[in-house]
């Protein structure tokens, strides 16, 4: 008898009424065929382009995502401009989209393939799994979609896919049921259309097995195969735990205005938006009088101090509560940079948490 690959000893994953996993394969690709949005990032199948999306689609809206990925490949065409760039304009470019360790940990990884792969994109998945900021999603998409590989790439949109598929009642925050979809699925991709496996997968969970409502059942490749919908149950499924409550930091937070500049500092080196530029503030909710002393103690003559509307900023792990007070002052005082409209516009990078405490003048979108 011939001997089984280990493929073949694998035990196939079934859905409810035991028809195997990979039923789901040639429904899915029809229906992408024709459904998928024409998006850039689909034109191409150059790794470090796929790598670009993929990194900004993190936490990001596409149609969000479109303006900034053309900026920023237009700024930075390929793997060794990104190695290159100096810090303050990658970190300029990214302004807007968040989470600033994602692009300084994308330059950390184009130095390494420009210092360690001779400057190709690695052709296979440990090594590019290897690299800052690529973890088993990123590295799985990169790898299907521009190498054509058979890595799955499974996010919180494609599990509640799988969920609602399988009426599977594990938490989607179990990262042991991410690991076993990952492996159910990876025995299952298409070898000719990888790339177009994962992403309809993941377009499946954006245009119709949508979140937090009704899912569109009836546009479904799926249903006829989907074990949520035969028992009308989509709505109770992903099963998904409580989040933990995120820290609170409450600031208070100077918009210390001179003619048409307003001060900004830097942030320190290391931890949250590190080396951005800020406005100045200082920890806790001060009071008027304490508001005063801190100017004073800044070097701040103030003509004018007025609280303004409190804001709530919220990242990861952590919600900043910011209390703002507009302050006018005569003469650019104090240890700070005083920067006008346009600098804060197109110089500096001053993340959204402040920016969106700033007048509309001082706002310029991508
Ligand atoms: N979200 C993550 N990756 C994506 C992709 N390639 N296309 C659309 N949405 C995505």
């Amino acid at each position: 008898m011939k001997n089984r690959t280990a493929k073949e000893n694998k035990a196939e994953f079934l859905l409810e009424g035991g028809k195997p996993l990979s039923e789901i394969a040639a429904p899915l690709l029809a229906w992408y065929t024709h459904s998928a949005r024409e998006l850039p990032w689909r034109k191409t199948n150059d790794p470090y382009k796929i790598w670009v999306s993929e990194i900004m689609l993190q936490q990001t809206r596409v149609s969000a995502v479109i303006p900034y990925y053309l900026r920023f490949l237009e700024a930075l065409p390929d793997l060794r401009t990104l190695a290159d760039v100096p810090e303050e304009k990658l970190l300029k470019l990214w302004e807007g989209l968040g989470y600033y360790s994602r692009v300084k940990n994308m330059q950390k990884a184009a130095k390494k393939i420009v210092g360690e792969f001779g400057g190709v994109f690695p052709r296979d998945f440990e090594k590019v799994r290897s690299l800052p900021g690529i973890g088993d999603y990123t590295a799985g998409a990169i790898c299907s979609i521009a190498l054509g590989l058979p890595t799955p790439a499974v996010d919180g949109n494609v599990l509640r896919v799988l969920s609602r598929l399988c009426r599977n009642p594990s938490d989607l925050r179990d990262p042991t049921y991410k690991k076993e979809m990952e492996s159910a699925l990876r025995e299952i991709y298409p070898e000719a259309r990888c790339g177009d496996f994962t992403q309809s997968l993941m377009e499946l969970g954006a245009l119709v097995c949508l979140p937090g409502g009704v899912p569109l059942c009836a546009q479904c490749p799926l249903s006829a195969l989907c074990a949520a919908h035969a028992a009308g149950e989509e709505l109770l499924y992903p099963k998904k735990s409580e989040k933990p409550e995120k820290k609170r930091e409450v600031k208070t937070v100077f918009l210390i205005r001179c003619g048409d500049t307003l001060a900004i500092r830097k942030r320190p080196p290391k931890g949250l938006l590190s080396s951005l530029w800020e406005l100045p503030n200082a920890q806790g909710k001060l009071s008027e009088p304490d508001v005063s002393s801190w100017l004073e103690e800044n070097g701040i003559d103030a003509l004018e101090i007025r609280p303004l509307p409190p804001k709530n900023h919220i990242f990861t792990h952590i919600v900043w509560e910011m209390h703002p007070y507009f302050i006018l002052c005569s003469e650019p005082k104090g240890n700070f940079r005083y920067a006008g409209f346009d600098a804060l516009s197109e110089e500096y990078s001053l993340p959204n948490a402040f920016r969106k405490l700033l007048p509309e003048k001082f706002l310029k979108t991508v």
